[in-house]
């Protein structure tokens, strides 16, 4: 069983994820629109944890590495790669999919939340040794980390987690809605404008994924909408199969 997912993020009126490149005309600035409304909106849901990619989780946990795809050591017997993960102890899970082993987190929280990395196999030995000494949490899924699924799973089955919160940025949350791991999307939408060719939407695919990897259809049934503050606009929707 994996947990309930509610995918909750923050765009502009033309659907940028990006709120460094925003142009706002509101009265508030577009930091303050943030600041009031997304953490307030996501506590609503009273999920047990929040999940997010490398690059948006590399704005919290310091030291980022180069790429660094393997190294010799990297490759050895893959019965060595064992899932880490400690007790969380009744913190909300802060857990970053970290497909490469880049970020080299200091100490196992992150502002009295416990963290948990999705590993690939391919990530490098020296990438695992850190964390272990760090005494950070973490599990393999799949060589490339990208078993959305199984990872899911063992979250699920180690922490008895039933309802998590996706907080991008656009890879991360094309990841898992490609593999089907989406019950809701919560939007907030907020009077700015990007306009940036350099744009990011909520969800994103390479060609390639796109291409081989056809996201599961799916029926979009509407649940409701607030008008906040700001004018900024909170809609959600529940996602199901098609049939
Ligand atoms: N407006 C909002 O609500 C909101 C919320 C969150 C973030 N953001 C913004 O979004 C931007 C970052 O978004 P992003 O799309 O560039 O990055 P992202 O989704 O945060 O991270 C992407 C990286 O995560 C790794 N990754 C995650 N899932 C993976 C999987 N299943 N398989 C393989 N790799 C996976 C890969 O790391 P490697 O590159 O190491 O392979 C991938 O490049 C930031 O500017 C952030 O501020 C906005």
């Amino acid at each position: 069983m994996r947990p309930y997912i509610i995918c909750h993020m923050i765009t502009s009126l033309d659907g940028s994820i990006l709120p460094d490149q925003w142009h706002s005309t509101a009265e508030v600035s577009v930091d303050a629109m943030i600041e009031r409304h997304y953490d307030h909106c996501a506590d609503s849901f009273k999920a047990q944890g929040w999940i997010v990619g490398r690059e948006t989780m590399s704005h919290y946990v310091p030291g980022v590495a180069d790429e660094s795809v393997s190294d010799e050591k990297g490759f050895i017997a893959a019965q060595w790669r064992e899932d880490n993960l400690k007790p969380a102890n009744g913190k909300p899970l802060a857990i970053a999919f970290d497909p490469k082993g880049r970020l080299r987190p200091e100490t196992a929280e992150l502002d009295g939340e416990h963290l948990v990395l999705v590993l690939g196999a391919q990530a490098p030995t020296y990438a695992i040794e850190h964390l272990q000494r760090a005494g950070v949490s973490y599990l393999f899924a799949g060589q490339q980390g990208d078993d959305v699924l199984q990872a899911l799973e063992k979250i699920s089955a180690f922490y008895g987690v039933e309802r998590l919160l996706l907080q991008g940025g656009a890879i991360t949350n094309g990841h898992f809605l490609r593999a089907g791991a989406i019950d809701e999307i919560s939007t907030l939408v907020c009077p700015a404008l990007d306009g940036a060719t350099t744009f990011k939407g909520i969800f994103q695919s390479t060609d390639s994924e796109s291409q081989t990897t056809v996201a599961a259809p799916l029926n979009t049934h509407f649940l409701g909408y607030s008008i906040l503050e700001d004018g900024v606009i909170w809609s959600k929707y529940r996602l199901t199969a098609a049939r």
